[in-house]
């Protein structure tokens, strides 16, 4: 057992307490920014005249030299200490003797962990928002790929009308840009710094805590002791971010599982993000794609866990938010490798484009636009709706598509259709007029491409 406390005990602390109560076993994922919290924590000390020069001298260097041999492999964390903290001080004062004992001044760990979880955070957020980038990269080359590939829109997964998949992917690419919204506007808020908040209460040395703020890259410095230590809104925000990513990652899985089966075969996952089976030889499994929707499960928990955790919390620092880091740690690394398993799977997606087209082709895509060519011919919309409708009920009775009919079959059903109802009712011409802004028409297209390149650029 390793503790920075003790001196007001007369007993040793119960070996099942001390496991209980340690956080080295996960928090150890904190140690770089342990130390670089610490190296400005003595920097600012030094500047303060609260450590001599040389005092931070050898803190910084010693601080340095540990990070080094952490990050090298020559110096192991060692589980025997409680926690990062306490490990890191240790280690100090054990290579430079008494100065590494005055780096705690003006500091508790409240404040300490409070700042290393956002430098963390931060990091991550940063790491996160790249690969939502490179995702977004990988859908645009899809949508600039795909403005003639057509295939159906659904809904209630039901044939709706004929779209390309440059519009499906397109509808990825706002969910996705999205996503880094949230998490830039969270980075924002969250880039205060809580150094120098001391256990709750401040301190009374001179701290200049704008400076440290200003040293670890942060806006400014928190306004408030007591939530300094005890925020961790900022981890709910993302973790209420990571979840919603989780479920857009889950949605396009689905959808990915889907277009992969036998029945539908829009699109076939590449050998390097398929799995077989041990019994059936003939399976080729979509499991990366359902692990990813099935991992959306524990990001969603650790949400609602860190929200169940704080809802009772008095101010200001309690030890049940201890609990935070694993749930935050999991989450992160596990949107980050499925961020990155999905950007991967996707960009060697080959899709099938003769099965896409052939499945929008069969199925009524095109009713909608039967309806609205007798619309351009003076019929009422919800006349037309009914026509068509008896046209539909007409082919389906006779297995044939829309287009099958002979003009004098669409005559018997209405005397408006003439022999441009073919040219009218094609696919491409279907996808060609849904000009509105947002629509899959390659003209509209074409213009949102545009945004979404400005948008890449810009940010
Ligand atoms: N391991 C603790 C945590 O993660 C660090 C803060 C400990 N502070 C204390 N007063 N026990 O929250």
């Amino acid at each position: 057992m390793a503790q920075l406390w003790g001196g007001r005990f007369t007993k040793e602390t119960d070996d099942l307490v001390y496991r209980f109560n340690a956080s080295i076993s996960f928090d150890q994922k904190l140690c770089e920014q342990d130390i670089r919290g610490s190296i400005a924590h003595a920097t600012m000390l030094g500047k303060q005249g609260v450590l001599t020069k040389e005092e931070k001298k050898v803190i910084v260097e010693g601080l340095r030299g540990i990070l080094e041999d952490v990050q090298s492999g020559k110096l192991e964390i060692s589980e025997k200490f409680e926690d990062i903290h306490s490990f890191v001080e240790a280690t100090l004062t054990q290579r430079i003797g008494d100065p590494g004992k005055k780096l705690h001044t003006g500091r508790s760990r409240n404040d300490q962990v409070a700042l290393d979880m956002k430098l963390y955070t931060k990091d991550k957020i940063l790491i996160l928002d790249d690969l939502l980038k490179e995702l977004l990269q990988a859908l645009l080359d899809i949508m600039e790929e795909n403005l003639e590939t057509y295939m159906p829109g659904f809904t209630h997964l039901q044939k709706a009308q004929p779209i390309t998949l440059a519009h499906h992917a397109g509808a990825y690419f706002e969910m996705f840009k999205r996503d880094r919204g949230r998490l830039c506007d969270i980075y924002q808020r969250m880039n205060t710094c809580p150094l120098g908040s001391g256990a709750l209460a401040g301190t009374t040395y001179p701290l200049d805590r704008d400076y440290t703020a200003q040293l670890l890259d942060f806006d400014s410095a928190t306004l408030n002791s007591m939530d300094s230590v005890s925020d961790r809104d900022y981890l709910i925000e993302l973790l209420s971010a990571l979840s919603t990513i989780m479920m857009h990652l889950s949605r396009f899985c689905e959808e990915i599982i889907i277009w992969n089966s036998n029945e539908y075969q829009f699109v076939e996952i590449d050998d390097a993000y398929s799995t077989g089976s041990s019994i059936m030889p003939q399976k080729k499994n979509p499991d990366i794609a359902e692990l990813i929707r099935g991992k959306t499960g524990r990001v969603y928990g650790a949400l609602v866990s860190l929200l169940t955790t704080m809802k009772g919390l008095p101010l200001a620092y309690n030890k049940d938010m201890q609990e935070d880091k694993e749930l935050a740690f999991d989450a992160m690394d596990t949107v980050e490798d499925c961020l990155d398993l999905f950007t991967g799977m996707v960009k060697t997606l080959t899709f099938r484009k003769d099965r896409m087209e052939k499945s929008a082709k069969n199925g009524f895509t095109n009713a909608t636009d039967v309806a609205d060519y007798l619309v351009s011919r003076q019929v009422p919309f919800r006349d037309a709706h009914g026509i068509v409708g008896q046209l539909v009920l007409y082919c389906i009775e006779r297995d044939m598509s829309l287009e099958d009919m002979s003009l004098e079959e669409y005559r018997k059903i209405s005397p408006a259709f003439d022999e441009d109802i073919y040219d009218a009712i094609g696919m491409e011409t279907c996808v060609k007029r849904r000009t509105t802004l947002g629509a899959p028409g390659q003209e509209a297209m074409r213009a949102v491409i545009d945004l979404c390149k400005k948008y890449l650029d810009e940010n």
